[in-house]
């Protein structure tokens, strides 16, 4: 990541203070990024963001709260200017998900819609959204190539699926949105040079 200031970008974080969503916003902090998390600290603590202060010398925003709250979101979105929005915040098990499909349907599929309503109205098109392997089933062809068949046995990787189904929608409706994401294909990428 750069450290040249003008090349400098603010980077919303959801799921920011969560285990994955932590580290990467040390990184961004560390590469002189701004960096906003928004977090409602169902599975993480807001301690790590002082960790992640201690670290690198250097802060970051913290906005308490849920990506089911569409106006929050909307909110933050059209008065923070930020450049783009890594997605992290999600339920994320297994176990879980087959008793509470309901639940994880609402935050994991509904909130991803939440969030990218506010990114669009907020004039925001660049996305990099953390799905999972568990989206490819128990695939046999190893490794797993991201053009792989999706299909996954349990609601939370079926919400994953859903979530990359629409963003690929989303990318084929207008080409200005950027997508990105660890376990799906760079939807904009292989569209465009
Ligand atoms: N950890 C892994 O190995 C792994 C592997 C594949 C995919 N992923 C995906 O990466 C993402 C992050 O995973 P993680 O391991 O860091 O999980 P995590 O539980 O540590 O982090 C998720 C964060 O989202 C927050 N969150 C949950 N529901 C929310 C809501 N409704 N509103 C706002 N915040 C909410 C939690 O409080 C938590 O801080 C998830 O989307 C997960 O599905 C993780």
């Amino acid at each position: 990541m750069s450290d040249d200031s003008s090349s400098a970008r603010h980077i919303l974080v959801t799921g920011g203070t969560g285990y994955v969503g932590s580290h990467t916003a040390l990184q961004l902090v560390q590469g002189g990024h701004r960096v906003t998390v928004l977090d409602n600290l169902h599975n993480s603590h807001a301690a790590s963001l002082d960790r992640i202060r201690s670290i690198s010398g250097r802060s970051v925003s913290f906005v308490e709260g849920d990506i089911r709250d569409r106006g929050l979101l909307n909110d933050l979105c059209r008065q923070a200017n930020f450049d783009a929005v890594i997605h992290f915040a999600a339920m994320k098990s297994i176990s879980e998900s087959l008793q509470d499909p309901l639940a994880y349907y609402d935050i994991n599929v509904g909130g991803s819609i939440n969030l990218l309503h506010a990114m669009a109205g907020a004039g925001i098109r660049q996305l990099v959204f953390s799905s999972s392997a568990t989206v490819y089933g128990a695939a046999t062809n190893l490794p797993i190539r991201e053009e792989a068949p999706r299909s996954s046995s349990n609601p939370y990787g079926q919400t994953k699926i859903a979530i990359e189904n629409l963003l690929a929608s989303l990318c084929a409706s207008d080409d200005g949105w950027r997508v990105a994401g660890g376990g799906v294909a760079l939807f904009q990428s292989h569209r465009r040079p």
